[in-house]
């Protein structure tokens, strides 16, 4: 492995690293599916690690699949799957058991003595350990890990902070069923008829939300409204309801900007953990959907109705198109234009009247005109592809969203871009329905003689690239609501969606 990934080292090829314990879900295809997006070549670890189990837990029941796993990464593009044995990582066999006897790295005490930290004991230890070895065995440019475990997530930024690792550590949203239930290698203990059960964890997480962002900001006031909601189902034995800050980890008693509510509980004998971020700041509107349904206009009007920003993606994809154009690189450098991008400032400001379109700064210059024209248009397709200009443009949309108080619409804004967004809507309509409002904007353009059957077909067609695609797939959040809009006008559709928003975020 080390060879391969020299090579790919030696020809500025960037590395991300997976770190997972396998039997692969849909929330690992979701880490992996980003960091193939973001770097040249990806490493997934599979590694059941003996450190981070206690005596009781479930060490030897831990689901072991290496061959579907393997499978699952080649077909995803995967480069290297690292499954190395505990002998390979250090470890001695004991009995059935493993010695970990070697030297090892402590979290902070202080965020180890919260939340899973109370009960786990050593857990964190075993973790911080074995990352920092997977660090420094890929020695990868980034790594990947879930915002389901926020609690690791946070020991693992900060080791990385205190041993000066160099590597960029990156969170990704938790993936949750159409139940709401976060996706976990655990999930497969529950049986049948635990799994509505289980989504009640999510749903109680959703109650203390509603009331912060019904006003009470205060520690108790949440965690007494999701105990509360947690209490009405027999079926769980909570270990803990904790409100804490999302980086330092230590409780809050108030949320000032920022709060991480997390949830441990049992079903039987299988724990599970989950965790919202609770964010002051103005809402988040995010619109997903597949192509063809209206989401830009209804988006735009629908900021101009609440008073929101538009995030307007389109034009800050054209304001680098013009930005790399301007500075004669050509689109086939990647590297020059991924330099061009890092760091670049683009200003947004939506105009009074709806009918013009935003207005534009990039790098201090106003290009508001300057990214409409025919040669912008011709470019921006190639540019948008590139995973250099998606991660950094992604970055500066979720900038603005630190603030709020916008309305996105895209493919993945309620599922990557904005995992925390305060709405989330998926506008969709039945490919019959598409097809015909397309057929009717050709016949308007005078370029009817294309058959409906054929349009549908290329909607399909569309639909299923949009779904695969390795930059920003289309992905229903599992908390969005579904608007379906046939028989629906774009007016109804509005209404609609300003409802929805005043109904749930009237008080904010
Ligand atoms: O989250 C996990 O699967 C594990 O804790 C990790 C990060 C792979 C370390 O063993």
């Amino acid at each position: 492995m080390r060879c391969y990934l020299e090579r790919g080292r030696k020809d500025e090829q960037t590395v991300g690293l997976v770190p997972t314990m396998g039997a692969l879900h849909e929330g690992h295809l979701t880490l992996i599916d980003r960091a193939i997006e973001e770097n040249d070549i990806v490493v997934v670890s599979i590694f059941v690690n003996p450190m981070q189990f206690g005596p009781r837990e479930d060490f030897h029941k831990y689901p072991r699949r290496l061959e579907e796993d393997a499978e699952l990464c080649e077909e995803a593009g995967v480069a290297v799957v690292f499954a190395p044995t505990p002998e390979e990582m250090g470890m001695t066999p004991k009995g059935a058991d493993w010695e970990n006897d070697i030297t090892g790295v402590v979290p902070p005490k202080s965020m180890t003595a919260v939340m899973c930290g109370r009960t786990r004991i050593g857990h964190f230890e075993g973790v911080a350990t074995i990352v920092t070895k997977l660090l420094n065995v890929v020695q990868p440019d980034r790594a990947y890990f879930g915002q389901k475990d926020a609690q690791q997530l946070a020991i693992i930024q900060q080791l990385v902070k205190d041993l000066n690792l160099p590597v960029e550590i990156v969170p990704c949203a938790t993936v949750r069923l159409e139940s709401g239930l976060a996706m976990s290698s655990r999930n497969q203990y529950l049986s049948a008829a635990d799994l509505p059960e289980a989504a009640r964890l999510y749903e109680s997480l959703s109650r203390g939300k509603e009331v912060f962002q019904g006003g009470d900001r205060t520690a108790q006031g949440i965690i007494t409204a999701v105990s509360a909601k947690l209490k009405e189902t027999s079926t769980f034995d909570v270990e803990y309801v904790e409100l804490v800050h999302p980086t330092t980890l230590a409780p809050l008693t108030e949320i000032e900007e920022v709060g991480l509510l997390a949830v441990a509980a049992k079903i039987g004998n299988t724990r599970l953990i989950d965790n919202i971020l609770l964010r002051h700041r103005e809402p988040i509107v995010a619109i997903d959907g597949p192509a063809g349904v209206g989401k830009s206009t209804v988006s735009r009007q629908v900021a101009h109705q609440l008073g929101l920003l538009y995030l307007d993606t389109g034009a800050m994809y054209r304001a680098v198109t013009w930005l790399v154009l301007d500075a004669d690189i050509p689109l086939d450098d990647e590297a020059a234009i991924a330099e061009l991008v890092s760091g670049v400032e683009i200003i947004l400001k939506t105009s009074e009247d709806l009918t013009d379109p935003a207005q534009v700064w990039i790098a201090g210059k106003e290009v508001t005109q300057a990214i409409r024209t025919p040669e912008v248009t011709a470019k921006v397709s190639a540019i948008a592809a590139l995973s250099e200009v998606r991660s950094a443009l992604v970055a500066q949309q979720q900038s603005y969203g630190l603030r709020g108080g916008l309305v996105a619409e895209g493919r993945d804004i309620g599922t990557h871009v904005f995992p925390d967004a305060d709405l989330k809507i998926f506008l969709t309509a039945s490919v019959q329905e598409r097809a015909r409002r397309r057929h009717k904007d050709l016949v308007a353009m005078g370029l009817g003689d294309i058959s409906l059957n054929q349009i549908e077909q290329d909607i399909l067609e569309r639909d299923a690239i949009d779904s695969s695609r390795a930059i920003a797939p289309l992905r229903r959040s599992a908390d969005a609501i579904e608007i379906l809009t046939d028989g629906l006008s774009i007016a109804e559709a509005i209404d609609g969606i300003v409802k929805l928003y005043r109904d749930k975020l009237g008080n904010f």
